[in-house]
């Protein structure tokens, strides 16, 4: 059996349907926290579990029976060491054999806020002596499609990045390398991947993009990390979200969201998902 928690999100049903094309229904688990929210994979064959990493009692249930476990890191941040943690005492406790874990990209060295809460999940991971796999991903293409239609309106992107260049692959491209992990017939056990788009970009080249589609000037506008922080907070978002936001765009000027080996494209067989097509999906792209 293979389960994947967060089957419910963006990433977890992308990872459920790249499964669904090479392994029956009946041997996949999808983990969830609203059972309700997966009636749809439930009518396919899928085996529903509900697994709320908040609630133990949940969690050893859902994981009864499975030899390979997707933690799909949560959403909820600030409180995600102790929700992973759990999930991994619980997948100690049914025998998985396999446990894979989606990290950032670099997480033993990256300069990023939100890194954190993945090294310190990497650290339970490994101390708990299940055989485990590192999915370190980078940044999703699709981070920057709400972006798109801001930036023809303002006729600017604004952020904090630098010229720092930004390997960003879709969701759809990650899930296929999880996948590709969970499939494997060869041992996947203490491998780490760095994974990451083939191409990468700098925020100026994203904004040049968006005005070359849109046939609309858009230009880049870097600002100070607490500047930018201020317009986002003045834009609506919270503090806390406000101050991750710029504090990752720091990272990235620092590179800590480049990487060109490549190892995503390698596990998929295929060429990454461009940002120009993301761009492109996004629907204030066109004039
Ligand atoms: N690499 C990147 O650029 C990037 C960007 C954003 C996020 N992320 C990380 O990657 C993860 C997957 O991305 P995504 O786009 O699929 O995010 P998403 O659509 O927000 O999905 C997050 C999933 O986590 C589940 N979840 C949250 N708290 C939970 C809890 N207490 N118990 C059980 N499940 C819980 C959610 O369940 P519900 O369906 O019930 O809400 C949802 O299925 C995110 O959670 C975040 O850690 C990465």
């Amino acid at each position: 059996m293979i389960a994947v928690t967060g089957a419910t999100g963006h990433l977890g049903r992308l990872v459920i349907a790249s499964l669904l094309r090479t392994v029956p229904p009946s041997q996949i688990v999808a983990a969830v926290r609203t059972p309700e929210k997966a009636r749809d994979l439930a009518s396919k064959g899928v085996v529903v579990r509900q697994a709320d990493y908040s609630r133990a009692d949940t969690l050893a249930p859902a994981l009864a029976g499975v030899d390979k476990l997707l933690l799909i890191s949560g959403s909820e941040v600030g409180r995600r060491i102790e929700q992973h943690k759990a999930v991994i005492a619980a997948a100690r406790q049914a025998g998985v054999k396999l446990l894979a874990y989606t990290s950032i990209l670099h997480a033993d060295r990256s300069p990023i806020g939100l890194a954190e809460e993945h090294r310190q999940t990497e650290a339970a991971i490994r101390s708990s002596g299940i055989p485990f796999v590192l999915l370190r991903n980078s940044w999703y293409t699709e981070n920057y499609a709400g972006a798109v239609a801001q930036a023809v309106k303002m006729g600017a992107h604004y952020g904090c990045a630098g010229s720092g260049r930004i390997s960003a692959a879709s969701r759809a491209d990650y899930a296929d390398g999880a996948a590709a992990v969970l499939i494997a017939k060869n041992d996947q056990g203490g491998r780490i991947y760095e994974l990451a788009g083939d191409e990468s970009f700098t925020l100026a080249e994203f904004a040049a993009e968006v005005a070359r589609q849109s046939g609309k000037p858009v230009r880049y506008q870097d600002l100070p990390e607490a500047e930018y922080k201020a317009v986002l907070v003045k834009a609506g978002l919270p503090e806390v979200i406000a101050g991750m936001l710029a504090s990752a765009d720091a990272g990235i000027a620092k590179g800590a969201l480049f990487d060109d080996s490549r190892q995503l494209h390698a596990l998929i067989g295929r060429a990454t998902t461009p940002i120009a097509s993301t761009i492109a999906a996004a629907p204030a792209s066109k004039a």
